[in-house]
């Protein structure tokens, strides 16, 4: 069987933390966050909002979005660096509140590649007929592991979390092709410290996304058979805006062909391509049988990206 998207969905918090919030908390400018980032506002988890519950708000819509039951899943993959506790993982956390019984549960770090490589992990299980519903979560909490004193990183980050359910589609939909990679020779550019806090080389890991994203949606593009022309939407890992203004222009796509959820939620890891792909679809930016491309990378290095044609 071929696996595609059968319904997706996603949960933001409500609390929006403004870039003018910002520049009561560090020396920072809305003007300078805007403009080297493209980040105008994000959201803020409450203390009592952990990351299964994101998970859950936004795992029932997509299976309601999907029209599959609880009880019908077989998998659930969740994609975070920010889980409730080491152990035990969001995926059981989140398997007791959904009441899936019928499947088994894990989580996976791959930092803001992390749901490219549950989707495309999910996909093999359907591709080779062993699962028929998986649900795929990418959620973070980053707001717990930002220091928000450090300037360089806490205008970056935001919480929220996107699901989507992976099943068998009809013939020439779904995942037309994908890849994966990593480079922990890169492990040094982005990782959590022993303090807990995030820590980062920027303009490392700037100059990593700028290569990698566009390299890795013009390689599923050709693994798939298609050319730039075919592509009508592209997902970007919403990371910054000129990274992602680096790829749409390497793939030739107009400004409206992009999403750019950046401006309203910041960086939100894992969360961030599905939370975009929810949108469109919930928006009506794309519909059935569009070629979208999915592309993210993140901290390891890892990146991932997927054709994905739309449509059960
Ligand atoms: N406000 C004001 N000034 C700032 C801020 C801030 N919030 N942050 C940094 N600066 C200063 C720096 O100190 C520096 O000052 P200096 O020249 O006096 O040293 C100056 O601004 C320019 O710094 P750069 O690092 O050159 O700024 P750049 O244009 O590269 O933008 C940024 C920095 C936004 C962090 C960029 O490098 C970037 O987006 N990198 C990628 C980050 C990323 O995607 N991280 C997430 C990865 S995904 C994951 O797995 C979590």
């Amino acid at each position: 069987m071929n696996a595609g998207l059968l319904g997706v969905g996603h949960y933001v918090p409500e609390r929006v933390l403004t870039n003018h919030d910002l520049e009561k908390m560090v020396d920072t400018s809305d003007e300078w966050i805007r403009t080297r980032t493209g980040i105008e506002e994000r959201r803020i988890a409450d203390d009592d909002m952990n990351t299964s519950d994101m998970a859950y708000l936004a795992s029932k819509k997509a299976l309601e979005n999907a029209n599959i039951k609880a009880e019908d899943l077989d998998l659930i993959l969740v994609a975070t660096v920010t889980p409730d506790y080491p152990f035990p993982s969001v995926g059981c956390l989140l398997q007791e509140k959904l009441g899936a019984t019928n499947a088994a549960a894990m989580d996976l770090s791959a930092a803001c590649a992390g749901f490219m490589y549950g989707m495309i992990t999910a996909g093999q299980f359907i591709n080779n007929d062993t699962y028929k519903n998986i649900l795929v979560v990418g959620v973070e909490k980053l707001s717990k592991i930002t220091d928000w004193e450090d300037r360089n990183t806490a205008v970056l980050f935001g919480d929220g979390a996107g699901a989507a359910v992976i099943g068998p589609v009809t013939e020439g939909r779904g995942i037309l092709s994908f890849e994966l990679g990593s480079d922990g020779a890169g492990a040094k550019h982005l990782y959590q410290e022993p303090n807990g806090f995030m820590a980062m080389n920027g303009r490392e890991v700037f100059k990593f996304a700028v290569r990698q994203m566009g390299q890795s949606a013009i390689n599923v593009i050709e693994k798939a058979g298609l050319t730039k022309e075919d592509v009508d939407f592209l997902i970007p890992h919403q990371a910054n805006i000129r990274i992602m203004e680096a790829s749409r222009q390497r793939l030739e796509l107009p400004v409206e062909k992009m999403a750019t959820t950046v401006k309203k939620y910041g960086n939100t890891s894992s969360s961030t391509i599905p939370i975009a792909l929810s949108e469109a679809m919930e928006e009506g930016r794309v519909k059935d049988d569009d070629v979208v491309i999915l592309v993210g990378f993140g901290g390891g290095l890892t990146w991932g990206a997927v054709a994905l044609k739309l449509g059960r």
